[in-house]
C-alpha cells in the first residue's frame, strides 16, 4: 500500500469500472450450509490469530441453534472462550455445552495433542509394547513437541469424532500455525518423518537385530552413527531405535489412519471456511489456501474476511471529513473539539475500509469464484455465548442486513461492475 493511495482513499473516488469485470461470487449462504443435514464436516482454516477459533465456535452455536447435534474440537481457545464453553481443563473429550433454548446440542472439546497421541499408540499396539512407547524419551518429546503433531492430532482427532457418528456436524478449529497448509500437510509430514530415510539410516542397527546387522554396516556407516551419536547423544539415539523398533509393528496403521482422514476430508458432506483478517499477510495465506484446496479438490465454502472496520456511513468521504474537521475547529464555539475529533475518527474510519476494501477487491480479482463474507471487528474480542451468538449473526445472517445496508460479502459498498 502506498503513501498515495492511503492519502488519498479510493472510496473517494469515483468506482472504477474494471476493464474486465471479474464475475463476483454468490454471497456465501453458511446459514444453508450448517443447516443443511449432509454437511458433516466443516474445517475452518486460516493464518494464527485471524479468528479461526472463535468462527468454529459461533458457526458451531449457530448449528446447534438451528437444531443440529454439533460438536466443535477446538485446539487453543483463548481462557475466556474455553470458560464460556465449559471448557476448563484439557479433557480430550466433548463435553455438552449448556444453551439455553437450542433446538439442537452443542458440544465442545479442546484438543489434548499429547493424550490423543497417547491413545492412537494404546489402540495400535500390545499392552506391553504400549507402555515402552509411552515411556520412551524420545516419543514422549515428539508427541508434545514435533513441529506438525498438533495438525497431525487434530485430523487424527477428527477422524475419532466421526467415526463415534455420535455427531451430525462436526466443526474442526485448526491449529495455529504460521501457514494454514501445515494443517493439510500433517498425515505426510508426520509419515514421511517417521519413515524418512533419517530415522531409517539411525535405526538400522537396531533393526537389523543388534550386533548381527553391524556386521553388514559399512565402516563409513559406523562412522556416521557415531557422529550422530555424539552429536544427538547415545542415549536418545538408543531411544530413538526403540521407538521406531516398536512402532514399526504399528507402522500401517497410523499411515492408513492418516491417509483414511485425509481422505474424508475431500468426501461429500466436508467444507472447508478459509478465514482471513484484512491485512496482506492473511489474505496471502488464505490465497494459498484457497489455491491448494482448488488443485486437491477438496470444497471450499468460501472466505470469511474477519474483523473488518466498515464506517458507519460511507455518504461522507475522508476528505470531506479531514475538511470538514478544520473548519468546524477554525469556527470553534461549544462542542468544536469533540465534533472535530469525530470527524477525524470517520476520516481514518473511512482510510481504513478503503484499504480493506482495496485487500478484498485484490483477493477477489485473484479468486473471482470463491465466496467472501465481511464480518465486522466488535470493540472488545469475542469471549461468551452472546459474543458468539453476535458473530454468528454476522457469519449466517441475510446479506444487505446490516445497518448501513452494506452487503456483508464485501467490505464497502461492492465495486460491482
Ligand atoms: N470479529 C471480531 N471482532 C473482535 N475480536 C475478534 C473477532 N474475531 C475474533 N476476535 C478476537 O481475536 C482474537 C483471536 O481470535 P481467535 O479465534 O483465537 O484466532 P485464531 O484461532 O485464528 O488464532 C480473540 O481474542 C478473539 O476474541
Ligand atoms: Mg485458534
Amino acid at each position: 500500500m502506498s503513501a498515495e493511495e492511503v492519502a488519498e482513499p479510493r472510496a473517494t473516488r469515483a468506482p472504477a469500472r474494471p476493464a474486465r469485470p471479474a464475475p463476483l461470487a454468490a454471497p456465501m449462504d453458511l446459514a444453508a450450509l450448517i443447516a443443511d443435514p449432509d454437511t458433516r464436516i466443516l474445517v475452518c482454516c486460516g493464518s494464527g490469530g485471524v479468528g479461526k477459533t472463535t468462527t468454529s465456535a459461533a458457526l458451531a452455536l449457530a448449528a446447534a441453534e438451528a437444531g443440529r447435534t454439533v460438536v466443535v474440537l477446538t485446539i487453543d481457545p483463548a481462557r475466556r472462550l474455553a470458560q464460556s464453553l465449559g471448557l476448563v481443563e484439557l479433557d480430550n473429550e466433548p463435553r455438552q455445552v449448556d444453551v439455553p433454548g437450542a433446538k439442537g446440542e452443542l458440544h465442545a472439546m479442546m484438543l489434548d495433542m499429547k493424550r490423543t497421541f497417547d491413545d492412537v499408540v494404546v489402540a495400535h499396539s500390545t499392552p506391553e509394547r504400549a507402555e515402552a512407547i509411552l515411556a520412551n524419551p524420545f516419543y514422549q518429546s515428539l508427541s508434545s513437541s514435533f513441529s506438525g503433531t498438533q495438525e497431525y492430532m487434530a485430523m487424527e482427532k477428527l477422524g475419532q469424532l466421526r467415526a463415534s457418528e455420535q455427531w451430525d456436524l462436526i466443526i474442526v478449529d485448526t491449529p495455529p500455525s504460521r501457514s494454514a497448509l501445515d494443517f493439510l500437510d500433517a498425515p505426510n509430514r508426520m509419515s514421511r518423518f517417521l519413515d524418512g530415510p533419517m530415522i531409517r539410516l539411525l535405526t538400522a542397527p537396531a533393526r537389523v537385530g543388534g550386533r548381527a546387522g553391524l556386521r553388514f554396516a559399512s565402516a563409513g556407516f559406523m562412522f556416521f552413527t557415531k557422529i550422530i551419536s555424539k552429536i544427538l547423544g547415545g542415549q536418545l539415539l538408543r531411544d530413538i531405535s526403540a521407538f521406531v523398533a516398536a512402532l514399526d509393528t504399528m507402522f500401517g496403521g497410523f499411515r492408513e489412519r492418516a491417509t483414511a482422514t485425509y481422505e474424508l476430508l475431500h468426501r461429500p458432506g466436508t467444507w472447508f471456511v478459509v478465514v482471513a483478517t484484512p491485512e496482506p499477510d492473511a489474505l496471502r495465506e488464505a490465497s494459498y489456501f484457497v489455491e491448494r484446496l482448488s488443485s486437491e479438490g477438496m470444497p471450499l465454502a468460501g472466505l470469511v474476511l474477519n474483523r473488518t472496520h466498515p464506517p458507519a456511513t460511507s455518504a461522507l468521504s475522508a476528505t470531506r471529513a479531514e475538511g470538514a474537521a478544520e473548519e468546524v475547529t477554525e469556527a470553534g464555539g461549544a462542542g468544536a473539539e469533540l465534533a472535530a475529533a469525530a470527524l477525524r475518527v470517520h476520516a481514518e474510519r473511512m482510510v481504513q475500509a478503503a484499504r480493506e476494501q482495496h485487500l478484498a477487491d485484490r483477493f477477489t480479482s485473484a479468486h473471482p469464484e470463491v465466496c467472501v463474507r465481511t464480518v465486522p471487528a466488535t470493540s472488545g474480542d469475542v469471549h461468551d455465548l452472546e459474543g458468539l451468538r453476535a458473530m454468528g449473526a454476522e457469519l449466517t445472517g441475510p446479506d444487505a442486513d446490516t445497518p448501513t445496508g452494506t452487503p456483508r460479502t464485501r467490505v464497502l459498498p461492492a465495486r460491482r461492475p
